[in-house]
């Protein structure tokens, strides 16, 4: 009995762990910044994220939506690179959270 109380706690207690680990925008700017590879802040002008890339559209013009966040990064497009294989879906919707404006 003493077992089953002791793993139901200990699930609850991981389903709080993975919780924290949800999608949030610092998380996102962390990716954007330097933890992707290769960061976006390489290619893209940002000020969110005080980046002043050349090699991508700047996004403080374009404004993406989420799904044209979610589609680029997951994807790819043209020369920037798909990061489907890299990321989590966490680490996915963290950029769409921090990159999207729409
Ligand atoms: C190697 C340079 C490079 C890197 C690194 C890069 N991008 Fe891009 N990105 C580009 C280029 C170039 C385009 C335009 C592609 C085109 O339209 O042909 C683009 C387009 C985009 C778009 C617009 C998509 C659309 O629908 O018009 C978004 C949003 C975007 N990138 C976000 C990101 C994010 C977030 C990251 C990091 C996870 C990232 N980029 C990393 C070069 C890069």
């Amino acid at each position: 009995m003493n077992k089953v109380i002791l793993s139901a706690v200990a699930g609850a207690f991981c389903m709080s762990a993975a919780v924290s680990h949800a999608a949030d925008a610092e998380r996102g700017k962390a990716l954007f910044t330097q933890q992707a590879a290769p960061p976006c802040a390489v290619c893209h002008t940002y000020s969110k994220a005080g980046s002043n890339g050349m090699v991508g559209p700047n996004l403080d013009d374009l404004k993406p939506t989420a799904e044209a966040v979610r589609l680029a990064v997951t994807n790819g497009v043209g020369v920037m690179p798909a990061y489907g294989q890299m990321l989590s879906a966490e680490d996915i919707e963290s950029l769409v959270l921090f990159v999207s404006q729409q």
